[in-house]
């Protein structure tokens, strides 16, 4: 005879947690797109393509034929799940979701990974508000908190943040837009944060052919072109710059020697971009980095987590070999 399952009593949906964590204030983000723009070397970081638009145009690469980093993570981790839940002895967890947007890659480890809370992290509570409230109702059983805290070089948890053995899941690959010493910093602020009994899972975009890889990053319906050019529009709201987004066309590339895709804004004539107290010219030609993508091979993921004193616990990959899940540990 099977016992009748208690089903956990609905929480109210008022009592999600929202907390704020450390956040850059606007002027500096003005200021340092100012500096950017000025240098030898002009150069935009890549956390400002995440604006509105550029978080629905990065959506809308996702889905694309070309970039085959999400379905091949999604892939990996759907023909593996129960051997990579298999090193994750953290039933009744805080999962961690590092970056979580609308949460819906960590809601699909809930059923595998049963945590007992979810802290979803990201850089604005407004999408993470509607998405947590949904993701209640589904799963009632488990606490919900949302974080809204700017990451883009450590990760710091607020204190207020729910007890418990941490589950770091960081996928998609957003480690390979760091520098290899960014990498290995943040890693290691991910490391403090484990806490000596914590776990961290993450999805490592991996090296393969040249041709496959650029045209991921330049697909055929120009989706990432519209990404990168809007990141002009961006600058212009924060920075009052007055670019033109049809002066400059997308330009990405794979780096063999490095390892790394590098994507760019090119004048495409000679351009003068202005802004409140200052001027930068472009001769046509010229270009303003935007991006890198680091593509690793495993064992050179391998080595770049025990340089953040992590040991790799496992790790999995498709058929191909175009994407890894890595289950790493503190040393
Ligand atoms: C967010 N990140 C992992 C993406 C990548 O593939 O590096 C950003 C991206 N840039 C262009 N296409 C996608």
């Amino acid at each position: 005879m099977s016992l009748p399952q208690r089903t956990p009593a609905p929480r109210d949906p008022r009592s999600l947690t929202f907390l704020q964590g450390a956040k850059p204030p606007v002027q500096d983000a003005a200021a340092a797109l100012r500096a950017g723009l000025l240098a030898a070397r002009a150069a935009i970081p890549p956390r400002f393509f995440y604006d509105e638009l550029g978080s629905r145009l990065f959506a809308a690469i996702t889905a694309l034929d070309a970039y085959y980093p999400t379905r091949t993570e999604a892939r990996v981790m759907q023909d593996h799940l129960p051997a990579i839940a298999a090193a994750l002895p953290v039933t009744g967890c805080t999962l961690v979701d590092v970056g979580a947007g609308n949460c819906e890659k960590a809601a699909g480890l809930f059923a595998t990974v049963q945590p007992s809370r979810y802290v979803a992290v990201d850089i604005s509570t407004e999408f993470l508000r509607d998405a947590l409230l949904q993701l209640q109702r589904r799963f009632p059983a488990i606490e919900m908190c949302g974080v809204a805290t700017d990451f883009a070089q450590r990760l710091e948890l607020p204190p207020a943040v729910p007890p418990g053995r941490r589950l770091f899941f960081y996928p998609g690959s957003s480690i390979g837009n760091f520098s290899p010493p960014q990498a290995v910093l943040f890693l290691q602020s991910l490391r403090e944060q484990m806490r000596g009994d914590g776990v961290l899972w993450i999805g490592v975009d991996l090296q393969k052919p040249t041709a496959i890889l650029e045209r991921a990053y330049d697909d055929e319906l120009g989706v990432t072109a519209a990404f990168n050019k809007n990141v002009l529009q961006h600058v212009n709201r924060l920075a009052g710059t007055d670019f033109d987004v049809r002066d400059w066309r997308h330009v990405a590339f794979y780096d063999e020697a490095i390892g790394r895709i590098e994507m760019h804004l090119e004048a495409a004539r000679a351009v003068e971009v202005r802004w409140p107290g200052g001027a930068r010219s472009f001769g046509a030609g010229e270009r303003i980095h935007t991006e890198n993508s680091y593509k690793y091979t495993t064992d050179g993921f391998g080595r770049l987590l025990a340089d953040a004193g992590l040991r790799s616990a496992g790790c999995w990959t498709d058929p191909q070999g175009w994407f890894g899940v890595f289950v790493a540990e503190p040393r």
